[in-house]
């Protein structure tokens, strides 16, 4: 499959791209876009057949639903129940932003999206080019993030064509997404509200709106089979060994030496992910890859960088990555949530 490549600036959106992307939606093809947090990998969320082939394209398990992304209020009456007040000032809130609802779905919803569950994953995202493309396919656009399933999330386009060129039919490179991690899946089909996936929106803020706001237990206990069907998988992987060192900074520091001179004895190429104060140590000059997130007080930038960091390391044939933990507070929920997956819960408490 030729896969076409349109570059659309968010300031500057190049009409005709957009048509000619929602054409080939409104066909029954694919396109990648971007959005706030991510880019996507959109198919007409109500046409059966062209959803089952983003689950083919990304070697994705049929049993992971979608999220279907919508352009305005009235398309989610189309798709959802809305018997709870509580989710119009949630949308007036948050919308268009990175939230996803999970609501109980109504029947023009097709099977393939929600992976046979009677709830639908639905968000409105905020990027022109998201919404814009939505609005001239009229129609809801289903779309996981536009990666190889298990690989990070994509937070540029070619990371996008790294990963799915000759298998979808177009990707529209927007230039980095914002966020940098996926939106916050809060389920409101039940009486409390819960968070089923940490990301851009944070539990602080939900509970400033809502008060009281739970979060799956599998988030915080990995022997808890997680109640949204994408989270039991193994993801955001880079090829190398992923590593997590949480405590206070000296031991971090002591244990990070540990590890690094094991490493070195053992001809590795290392990552070193951490704050300012732990990789300006001088006995880490000589790691091959050192990311410095700055300040923990400020996670904005880790978040918008891990997805591309995780692929650098891939780039640079990295053997091992060692990261320092973050604290599990705003962004750094879906941070550490994230990070957790990458290093399929290898964490060290020192
Ligand atoms: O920011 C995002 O959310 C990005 C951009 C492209 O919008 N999309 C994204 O989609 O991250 P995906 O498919 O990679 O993750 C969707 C998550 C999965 O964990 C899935 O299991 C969960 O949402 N999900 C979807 N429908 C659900 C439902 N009905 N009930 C519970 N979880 C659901
Ligand atoms: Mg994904």
């Amino acid at each position: 499959m030729e896969t076409k490549i349109r570059i659309v600036e968010e300031n500057v959106i190049k009409h005709k791209d957009i048509l000619e992307a929602a054409e080939i939606i409104k066909k029954g093809g694919l396109v990648a876009f971007p959005t706030e947090t991510v880019y996507g990998l959109g198919a007409n969320g109500l046409n059966a057949e062209a959803v089952k082939k983003i689950f083919k394209a990304k070697g994705r398990p049929s049993d992971n639903p979608l999220i279907l992304h919508i352009a305005n209020f009235s398309m989610l009456e189309e798709l959802a129940l809305i018997e709870n007040e509580k989710i119009k000032q949630v949308t007036d809130f948050f919308w268009p932003g990175p939230l996803t609802l999970v609501l109980p779905k109504k029947p023009q919803v097709p099977i393939v999206v929600t992976a046979g569950l009677d709830t639908v994953a639905v968000r409105m995202p905020d990027h022109p080019v998201a919404l814009e493309l939505i609005k001239a396919a009229q129609v809801p656009i289903a779309a996981p993030s536009a990666n190889l399933s298990g690989k990070p999330s994509p937070t540029m386009a070619h990371h996008v064509t790294k990963d799915l060129f000759g298998r979808i039919d177009m990707v529209l490179d927007g230039g980095s997404t914002g966020v940098g991690l996926e939106s916050t899946v809060l389920d409101m089909s039940s009486e409390v509200p819960m968070i089923l996936r940490p990301g851009g929106v944070t539990k602080e803020q939900l509970e400033q709106l809502l008060g009281c706001v739970a979060v799956d237990q599998a988030i915080v206990n990995a022997q808890i089979t997680p109640k949204a069907p994408g989270m039991k998988y193994t993801h955001y992987s880079p090829d190398a060994n992923v590593t997590i060192i949480r405590g206070e900074l000296n031991k971090v520091k002591v244990r990070v030496c540990e590890i690094y001179q094991h490493f070195q004895r053992e001809g590795k190429r290392v990552a070193l992910i951490g704050t300012s104060e732990l990789v300006t140590h001088e006995d880490f000059q000589q790691i091959q890859l050192k990311v410095d997130i700055g300040n923990k007080d400020n996670l904005v930038f880790m978040a918008q960088q891990l997805y591309s960091i995780l692929r650098k390391c891939d780039e640079e044939n990295i053997d091992e990555v060692i990261v320092e933990a973050v604290p599990i507070e705003g962004i750094g929920m879906a941070v550490m949530n994230r990070l957790e997956k990458a290093a399929g819960y290898n964490i060290l408490t020192v």
